[in-house]
């Protein structure tokens, strides 16, 4: 066939109009509320939006999303981190205070790995980032959290069971290697929700490799969102109907 028909245009339209407009920038509670957390220089609600809709898309649960309010420039010269790994506490804190009965399913990139990480197993132990430091979101919110995506992670561990990613994921390390108290907290509570994608060669997930790539850095969406949609799908499925 060498065009849509009037009709099937129409409904073509109304479903993608339904789609965009099912899934929105909201606080109100939901079965599934994504919080997004962008990366540097990106603007919101940064490369894991395509993520997070299209699990959305492919879901009957009803969703919407919230972006963690940061400013996202360069870690080394700004407050950006400090004040992202307080705003991910905060928000994360209340919206499982004002919907305890939703799942929270948290998707990063970059530095926003960095400042979600750590508001959920401790942060800083490096120059840059300031004295160790305890979690900001507890025992009792963190059990709301179904999964959590983070993609090129500068706190990449290696031999974790949720290292995903290309051949050789499990062997390196990010930028800031995650401590040990920190590698401790993240899996005593965590265990069963993270998945951690990153591309070997990656300077932020794996700076030892020495490739640096900046490319591989730039295609986590590209490379991973359809196994990675299904992963959440599978944890947001698993958790309701517990
Ligand atoms: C999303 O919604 C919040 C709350 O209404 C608002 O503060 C924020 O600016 C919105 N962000 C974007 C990027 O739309
Ligand atoms: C639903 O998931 C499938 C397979 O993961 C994907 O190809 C498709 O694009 C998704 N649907 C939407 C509307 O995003
Ligand atoms: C902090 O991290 C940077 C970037 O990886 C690294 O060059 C530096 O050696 C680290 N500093 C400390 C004190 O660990």
């Amino acid at each position: 066939m060498r065009f849509l028909t009037l009709p099937a245009l129409a409904t073509l339209i109304v479903s993608v109009q339904n789609a965009s407009a099912s899934f929105v920038n909201s606080t109100a509670c939901v079965d599934v509320h994504f919080v997004l957390a962008r990366g540097t220089t990106e603007s919101y609600p940064g490369s894991t939006y395509s993520l997070a809709s299209q699990v959305a898309q492919n879901t009957t649960l009803r969703t919407n999303y919230e972006n963690i309010i940061y400013p996202a420039v360069s870690e080394d010269s700004s407050d950006s981190y400090f004040i992202g790994r307080a705003a991910v506490g905060r928000q994360v804190t209340a919206y499982a205070r004002d919907c305890p009965q939703s799942q929270i399913v948290i998707l990063s990139y970059s530095q926003g790995t960095l400042i979600v990480g750590d508001a959920l197993a401790g942060g800083g132990g490096n120059s840059t980032l300031g004295k160790p430091t305890q979690p900001l979101i507890s025992r009792d919110v963190g059990k709301q959290i179904t999964a959590n995506v983070f993609y090129g992670n500068p706190r990449h561990i290696a031999q974790q069971p949720y290292d995903f990613g290309t051949t050789g994921v499990k062997l390196v390390e990010g930028k800031y290697p995650r401590l040990a108290y920190q590698v401790r907290t993240f899996n005593e509570r965590y265990s069963e929700i993270p998945g951690d994608w990153c591309n070997v060669g990656d300077g932020v997930c794996s700076p030892s490799e020495g490739a640096n790539a900046l490319n591989l850095h730039m295609a986590y969406a590209k490379d991973y969102d359809t196994v990675a949609a299904d992963w959440v799908l599978q944890k947001i499925n698993a958790a309701h109907s517990r």
